[in-house]
């Protein structure tokens, strides 16, 4: 029996250690869900998966990298709704698309978008804060994770619902945006549940509203933005792995078998609800339905966000 050199790597695959790009700073939402999913997947494929952080441009510069990168399976990138989606209406230039440039390899968690606050902005309420954000518009500041971040993209929806433009300020990832907000830098941000769970639990920023139908089971007292008087602003986001295209289908295969395989270990989806994170039924884990994610999510943001130079 000859193998064609395609499928002799798919078989061995994988050989040796695996490179997971993350395009945010460590500690914020992406990094951590990259963490908790690729732990368990390590274990599936006996390889150490490295996470490497490549900050910049709201993750379209790592983005670029991995799309870059040898489609081997050696190199992957956990992308969110701001790197594989909205950043394609966005940006004009993007040196990537989504759709052409990588192999979908499996949806890792859905993320509910929350309003959020330093501890002492004076606005006890979502009610309180539109009003509050509209008088003194050109003075609060929102902190974000880079143009098309999903914190950024998320709050740009917010701040359209509210008729105002207040001034950003970017970080390299929501990880650094919060110990600003901790820290009452900043004034508000509208970010992934999974970065915000322990700092409401722990008193140190406010959360007005989470932008989902349901409350979150995570924050039980956090009530929703229909609730809170703002329906208009409904936002949740997603992570997802994705590989260079053309990477062999056997090895994406394997990589998303080892998606699904940690998507139903008790330890991993304690940690992923416990933050928040919504898991993706079996339905939606698919690489052909992260695809379909990808092209529907780029049709809902073409229409909502204004591109940049
Ligand atoms: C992060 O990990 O820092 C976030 O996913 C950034 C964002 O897109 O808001």
């Amino acid at each position: 029996l000859v193998l064609s050199s395609t499928q002799a790597l798919a078989q061995a695959y994988p050989t040796r250690n695996i490179t997971m790009i993350v395009p945010f700073a460590a500690g914020g939402p992406t990094d951590v869900i990259a963490r908790i999913v690729t732990g368990h997947m390590a274990q599936t494929l006996g390889q150490t998966i490295i996470i490497e952080n490549v900050v910049g441009a709201g993750g379209t510069t790592a983005t670029t990298r991995a799309a870059r990168a040898a489609n081997d399976g050696y190199t992957l990138i956990t992308g969110h709704m701001g790197t594989h989606a909205a950043s394609v209406p966005l940006y004009p230039k993007l040196a990537y698309h989504p759709e052409k440039d990588f192999e979908p390899v499996g949806l890792l968690a859905g993320t509910p978008i929350l309003i959020l606050a330093r501890k002492d902005l004076p606005p006890k309420d979502l009610k309180e804060f539109t009003a509050y954000v509209k008088a003194n518009e050109t003075k609060v500041n929102a902190a974000h994770a880079g143009i098309g971040s999903v914190s950024n993209v998320s709050c740009e929806l917010l701040n359209s619902v509210l008729g105002v433009k207040p001034i950003g300020v970017p970080f390299n990832g929501t990880g650094p945006a919060m110990n600003a907000l901790v820290a009452g830098q900043v004034d508000y941000m509208c970010d992934q549940i999974v970065n915000a769970v322990p700092q409401i639990n722990g008193g140190t920023i406010k959360a007005y509203a989470v932008a989902t139908p349901e409350r979150n089971p995570s924050l039980p007292n956090v009530p929703t933005t229909a609730e809170a008087g703002l329906p208009a602003f409904q936002a949740q986001a997603w992570n997802a792995i994705f590989a260079p295209k053309g990477t062999p289908p056997d090895v994406v295969a394997k990589l998303n078998a080892a998606v699904v395989k940690a998507l139903d270990d008790e330890n991993v989806r304690k940690r992923l609800l416990e933050l928040g994170s919504v898991i993706p039924p079996a339905a939606d884990r698919t690489p052909t339905a992260l695809g379909t994610l990808v092209k529907s999510e780029i049709a809902k943001w073409t229409p909502v966000v204004k591109p940049v130079n």
